[in-house]
């Protein structure tokens, strides 16, 4: 009687101290994913310390989104960009003749790597880096950064506190390594010398409100040199080694691309802006590749008041994915979507109406679209001009998600010289 009588009166109490505990479990549950989780970037992801900040691309704020985005737009227009294509690509080839005549297997992914990271710290923020001859903890990082941004672990398993320390670690490096060159920058412009109107001069003038810098300042600074470091480098890069994927399996769009870039250049060393115009072939090629492999699968907007599509009623407030990933596979818009032809984006084939979007679309569209066409182009017209290439038999064609998309063969190839039209070395000219 007595064991049921205690029982009857300390079971409320046992109820609710543990409902307590519930609630302070969940309460501490929702401290760590704000603290940890959403403190910066509102990426599921480990970094865990600021990565994209408030930058150009993640800044959800549209007053500050727009302010930054008038500031960037003429670092754009500015610059010489034609000569610092040339002049990297031109490192490229050599590099594939070496290739070519070792006899060895070229990483395609990688090369690409190497070479869009050399032209966005050149031209970007005037550094030279020169990656495909000296060696540098640049690639890693970006892609462990990246990486970290789509995989999904948690802090309180000690098999993940390595790889966060990694991914923690990269994330530093390449602000650290922003902080420096910024400062460099911002030394030479105190004292009065000639700086090039680069985007890291936009950068630090973007942040400068008044005179005196914060700490709050500096880090937004970084924001943007690390948006700009890999917006600039990584997208560029994988659609080139999926570009070359496409082509070696298809001699006949190689020939028919092959063919243009003779009548268009011939053997002509420096390509310029106007040459990229009439290289109609090559650009379907380029963009056939953006549909089939959207390095960024697509993009996000917030909606801030309620919206009918189609019929469907989708609320205010809400976050809404978009994937060009996923309508350019789609038969209802593109027929045959899985065949690789360029004819689709003929000048006088119908334009794909908003269901092609690489770049996203309307204001927020990336800033630096136009850079990346040419760049892609520059590389793209050399090595067809100078090189037969074929691909490594047995490899996968698969595509690998590590926050933007990328072959996960990397791409290995055996490269060829043209000897039929011989182009001279690069220090003939
Ligand atoms: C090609 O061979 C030379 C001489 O052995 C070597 O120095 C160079 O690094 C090699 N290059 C490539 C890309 O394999
Ligand atoms: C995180 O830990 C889980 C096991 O709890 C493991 O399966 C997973 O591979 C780890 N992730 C990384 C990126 O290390
Ligand atoms: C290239 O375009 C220019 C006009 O921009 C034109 O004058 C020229 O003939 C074109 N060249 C070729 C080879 O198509």
């Amino acid at each position: 009687m007595a064991v049921l009588y205690a029982l009857f009166h300390w079971l409320p109490h046992a109820l609710l101290l543990s409902l307590c505990v519930i609630f302070v479990a969940f309460l501490g549950y929702c401290f760590y994913i704000k603290h940890t989780h959403l403190k910066y970037d509102h990426i599921p992801g480990p970094p865990r310390t600021r990565f994209l900040g408030n930058g150009l691309v993640t800044a959800r704020n549209h007053e500050q989104w727009y302010k930054q985005r008038r500031i960037m737009d003429p670092a754009f227009s500015s610059l010489g960009l034609m000569s610092t294509f040339n002049e990297r690509a031109d490192k490229l080839m050599d590099k594939l003749s070496e290739h070519a005549d070792n006899k060895t297997v070229a990483n395609m992914l990688h090369l690409f790597n190497c070479v869009a990271m050399d032209i966005i710290a050149k031209v970007a923020f005037g550094v030279e880096l020169d990656l495909l001859r000296t060696s540098s903890p640049f690639p890693k990082a970006v892609e462990t950064c990246l990486k970290g941004m789509c995989y999904y672990v948690r802090d309180y398993k000690p098999q993940n506190w390595s790889y966060i320390n990694e991914v923690r670690e990269a994330c530093r490096l390449l602000r650290s390594t922003g902080a420096q060159w910024i400062n460099q920058r911002k030394t030479a412009m105190q004292n009065g010398e000639d700086v090039p109107k680069d985007i890291l001069t936009q950068i630090i003038k973007s942040a400068r409100q008044e005179e005196s810098m914060g700490k709050e300042d500096e880090e937004f600074m970084l924001d943007n040199f690390v948006t700009f470091f890999i917006a600039g480098q990584e997208t560029t890069a994988n659609q080139l080694a999926f570009c070359v994927m496409e082509l070696g399996r298809h001699p006949d769009i190689v020939e028919k691309a092959r063919k243009e870039v003779d009548e268009v250049i011939g053997m002509k060393r420096e390509i310029n802006y106007d040459d990229l115009g009439n290289l109609t072939y090559l650009s379907q090629v380029l963009k056939e590749s953006l549909r089939l492999y959207p390095p960024l699968v697509g993009t996000s907007r917030d909606l801030n008041n309620d919206m009918v599509i189609d019929g469907i009623r989708i609320p205010g407030g809400v976050t809404c994915v978009l994937s060009t990933y996923t309508a350019c596979r789609l038969e209802k818009f593109f027929k045959d979507p899985m065949k690789f032809d360029p004819d689709r984006f003929h000048p006088d084939a119908p334009k794909p109406y908003y269901c092609y979007y690489p770049f996203a679309l309307g204001p927020r569209a990336c800033l630096g679209q136009n850079f990346a066409q040419m760049e892609a182009k520059v590389v793209m017209a050399k090595l067809l001009q100078r090189f037969d290439f074929t691909l490594v038999p047995g490899q996968s064609f698969d595509v690998r998600d590590t926050g933007t998309l990328r072959p996960k063969s990397g791409v290995p190839s055996v490269f060829f010289s043209q000897t039929e039209n011989t182009v001279p070395p690069c220090d003939v000219t």
